[in-house]
């Protein structure tokens, strides 16, 4: 069966959360524009959209309408093309209504997985748990056709494991999205041992056709991404506890989440990024891969304790940020968790935010922000020159950077060393495409 023949019948497990959602609008673009294709007249498309919370489904279908909308505003010109092949001369207001209600016509959401036995390709974004996922999975091999494909967006469960678990011999394989999956181009590629001949190749054609930048990264629990993130984590974690000797905890996870922002020039520093991603996500993914790794301690007690009080990040369904190690207005850090108190410490209060800045010194005359080095073109050389002079400076923030800078780079060369990454390239693609970082963490700066 041809790609082509697949996009008629696609379903998307756990298509009202966070990844779902945005994964079920990217399936559901492309379906509508191979449905809209003079080329394939007479055939007919079904997009299952399947969650247990049907509440989550009335959500995700005004997503999906909003989005259709937006997308056909954004490409009207294109669209106006292929609404003229088929015979209609469409304004701009009838082009978004039409495209709108052709995308949503696709649309068969449901609770129940027996609807989705015709499904020919399956895409899974449930909870992370493996005796979950396994369970769904067998469900559904049960119930769809031999030739149904599966694809996992598992963050840390070797591919293999759910393979195995479900039975599925080999018809399973790693396609993992990053967060916003509508907006990240990085796909991670997870092929496991068995796998079809003929899925590999089926898994780069289906991403080319989305748009993304496909990585691949071997079957090694967390992959490239969380194995490099979790790490980094740990590491920041590791110095906030080093930095108490001489800090109160509120000014190390200040200090920590700037070293990593402002002197990394990262886009977000690493206690927003965990806040982000959400503590108790960051901490399942870690108890997925610490047995696979026993010479290495991957775990919080940190991360514990502030999850069993009740502090999880995350997002609200909404899209606003909950907050975690940090506290959000307006979606900015304005406050940081004291777990002496159980409250949140506000920037404003007090002086140990000027007290922990005066200690930290000043960023080189080089630095520029994340953003503004995004679109440069000399950016290399900018950053190349910034390292330089932070290398050149005594200061405790200059010093915790490079520590960070080296123990970032280390994390990188060990993926390669361990058969996770194929090569350096591929970590570095990883950090930069699917956690917009201005250079790898494998390179000549430190
Ligand atoms: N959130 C991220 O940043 C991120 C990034 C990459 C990959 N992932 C992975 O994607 C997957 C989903 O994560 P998420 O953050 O979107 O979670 P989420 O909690 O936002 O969404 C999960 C959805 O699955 C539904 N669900 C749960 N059990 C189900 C079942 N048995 N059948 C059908 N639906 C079911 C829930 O109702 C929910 O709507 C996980 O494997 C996660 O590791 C998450």
């Amino acid at each position: 069966m041809t790609l082509d023949d697949r996009w008629q019948s696609v379903a998307v497990l756990g298509a009202g959360g966070k990844m779902g959602s945005g994964i079920s609008f990217l399936l559901a673009r492309e379906m509508t524009l191979q449905k809209l294709n003079p080329e394939n007249a007479g055939r007919t498309y079904r997009l299952y959209l399947i969650d247990v919370n049907p509440e989550a489904l009335e959500g995700l279908q005004q997503y999906l309408k909003k989005q259709a909308g937006k997308f056909a505003q954004k490409q009207s010109d294109r669209l106006r093309e292929i609404y003229r092949k088929r015979g209609s001369e469409l304004s701009e207001d009838a082009l978004i209504t039409q495209f709108t209600r052709d995308l949503m016509g696709l649309l068969r959401p449901t609770t129940r997985l027996e609807d989705a036995a015709d499904a020919h390709m399956v895409f899974e974004a449930i909870i992370e748990n493996i005796e979950i996922k396994a369970r769904v999975f067998q469900q559904l091999r049960e119930q769809c056709p031999e030739t149904t494909v599966f694809f996992s967006n598992t963050s840390s469960i070797p591919i293999k494991l759910l393979n195995q678990k479900a039975g599925l011999e080999g018809r399973l394989i790693g396609f993992h999205f990053y967060n916003p999956p509508a907006v990240q181009k990085l796909v991670e590629i997870i092929i496991p041992e068995p796998v079809r001949p003929e899925l590999p190749e089926l898994a780069y054609a289906l991403g080319r056709r989305l748009g993304k930048k496909l990585i691949p990264s071997n079957d090694v629990a967390g992959f490239i991404g969380n194995g490099h993130f979790m790490r980094d984590g740990l590491h920041a974690m590791q110095e906030v506890q080093r930095l108490q000797g001489e800090f109160h905890f509120v000014q190390a996870v200040y200090i920590m989440n700037r070293v990593s922002q402002d002197f990394l020039i990262r886009p977000m520093g690493i206690f927003q990024l965990i806040d982000y991603v959400g503590l108790d996500v960051f901490q399942s993914i870690l108890n997925i891969m610490n047995p696979y790794f026993p010479e290495e301690q991957l775990h919080s007690g940190l991360i514990d304790e502030l999850v069993a009080r009740g502090i999880r990040g995350g997002q609200y369904p909404d899209g606003r940020q909950k907050d975690g190690f940090l506290k959000y207005e307006d979606g900015k850090p304005g406050a940081i968790y004291n777990p002496e108190t159980g409250k949140y410490l506000a920037f404003a209060e007090g002086n140990w935010k000027s007290e922990a800045d005066a200690r930290l010194g000043a960023l080189p005359r080089t630095w520029a922000p994340w953003k503004a080095l995004l679109k440069d073109p000399d950016r290399d050389s900018r950053l190349s020159q910034y390292f330089q002079q932070l290398k050149q400076m005594n200061t405790l923030g200059a010093q915790l950077a490079l520590r960070y800078l080296r123990r970032s780079k280390e994390i990188g060369e060990k993926l390669v060393a361990d058969g996770v990454a194929q090569s350096a390239e591929d970590v570095n693609g990883v950090l930069m495409h699917g956690f917009y970082h201005l250079y790898g963490p494998i390179n000549h700066f430190v």
